[in-house]
Order: C-alpha cells, then sequence, then structure tokens
C-alpha cells in the first residue's frame, strides 16, 4: 500500500469508488458530483489524499482547509472512504494521520466532520481515532410558500 496527494487523473476513481455514498439517496445529502471532487486538487481549497495498491485507489480522503473565516484553525473533513475489500486494515486510520500530518504543518489545530447517527460504522471509526461528539443537530425542511 501507498499513500500519495491526490491528482488529475484520481478524480474518477475516486467518484467510482464512493459512489454508492456519494449519491446517496437522502434529500438533503451534498452535491457529489465529479466537480464536486475536483475542487480538493485546489491547494487553496482542499487537501486529498489516496491509498494505492497495485490495483489502483484503494481509499481516500477529503479535507477542506477553510471550513470558516471566523475559525482559520479548523480543518473539515468532508470524506473518507474505504474500499469494503480493504476494510478493518488500519487505512482510513493512515489517511487519517497523513492528512492531519500535513494540516497540522499549515498551522491547522482542529478537525471537524460530521456523520448520519445511523453510520455506527463511522462514529466509531472516527471516536476510535479521537474525535468527539460535540453537537448533535436535526435537518429540518419546510416548503416555501
Ligand atoms: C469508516 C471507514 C472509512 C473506516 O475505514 P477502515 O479503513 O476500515 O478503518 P480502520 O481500519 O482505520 O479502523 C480504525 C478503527 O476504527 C474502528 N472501526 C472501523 N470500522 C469499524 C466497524 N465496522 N465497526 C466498529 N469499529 C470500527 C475500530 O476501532 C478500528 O480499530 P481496530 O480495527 O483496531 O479495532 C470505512 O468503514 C468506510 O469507508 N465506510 C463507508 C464510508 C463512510 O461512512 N465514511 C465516513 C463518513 S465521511
Amino acid at each position: 500500500m501507498h499513500y500519495r496527494l491526490i491528482k488529475e487523473n484520481d478524480i474518477k476513481p475516486i467518484f467510482l469508488l464512493g459512489k454508492s455514498y456519494f449519491a446517496l439517496k437522502s434529500e438533503y445529502s451534498w452535491d457529489r458530483s465529479v466537480n464536486s471532487i475536483r475542487k480538493y486538487l485546489k491547494k487553496s481549497f482542499g487537501l486529498g489524499m489516496v491509498c494505492c495498491d497495485k490495483t489502483g485507489i484503494v481509499g481516500f480522503v477529503l479535507v477542506e482547509k477553510n471550513y470558516s473565516s471566523q475559525k482559520p484553525n479548523v480543518a473539515r473533513l468532508t470524506y473518507i472512504f474505504v474500499d469494503k475489500k480493504y476494510r478493518h486494515q488500519h487505512i482510513a486510520s493512515v489517511l487519517l494521520d497523513s492528512a492531519s500530518e500535513k494540516l497540522k504543518r499549515l498551522g491547522k489545530t482542529d478537525m471537524i466532520t460530521d456523520v448520519y447517527t445511523k453510520n455506527t460504522t463511522s462514529l466509531d471509526f472516527f471516536e476510535s481515532n479521537e474525535f468527539q461528539i460535540k453537537e448533535k443537530r436535526v435537518i429540518l425542511s419546510r416548503k416555501i410558500k
């Protein structure tokens, strides 16, 4: 396995790998298009890292460097994913640590993320990687009349 920064040719494979999650049927899931991944190539916007073996990309992490202008030291992990066949080998943990190392060098002090509460696997993963639950929020909506 090796870990490296994302490059242009990775955008499509990343999208295909995470597609089932990117294209969540939830009405309120984020814009998970190929273009939304391309943004992470821009150093001013984000950071993307992949884990590869000889078959290609098996995992990735995407981080927004500037979560809020009022909180310049906070980065936001938008997505972390490992191919089902490669889970439980600490690939996501290494991706997370590699991204953290790079963010630290940029002066970032905190990383935030959010997950669906029903996604207990990812909650377990984040908690085992020292993330703490800070707030719980619900998404509400109404029709605009
Ligand atoms: C969450 C995800 C990225 C974890 O990837 P992974 O490479 O398997 O995770 P790691 O091997 O680094 O796991 C590290 C620790 O997290 C916890 N963990 C990971 N998966 C777990 C699971 N299914 N159940 C319970 N704990 C789990 C464990 O404590 C594990 O340490 P251990 O193996 O020594 O017990 C992966 O399951 C995934 O891609 N899920 C779908 C996408 C997703 O939901 N992403 C998060 C939202 S952005």
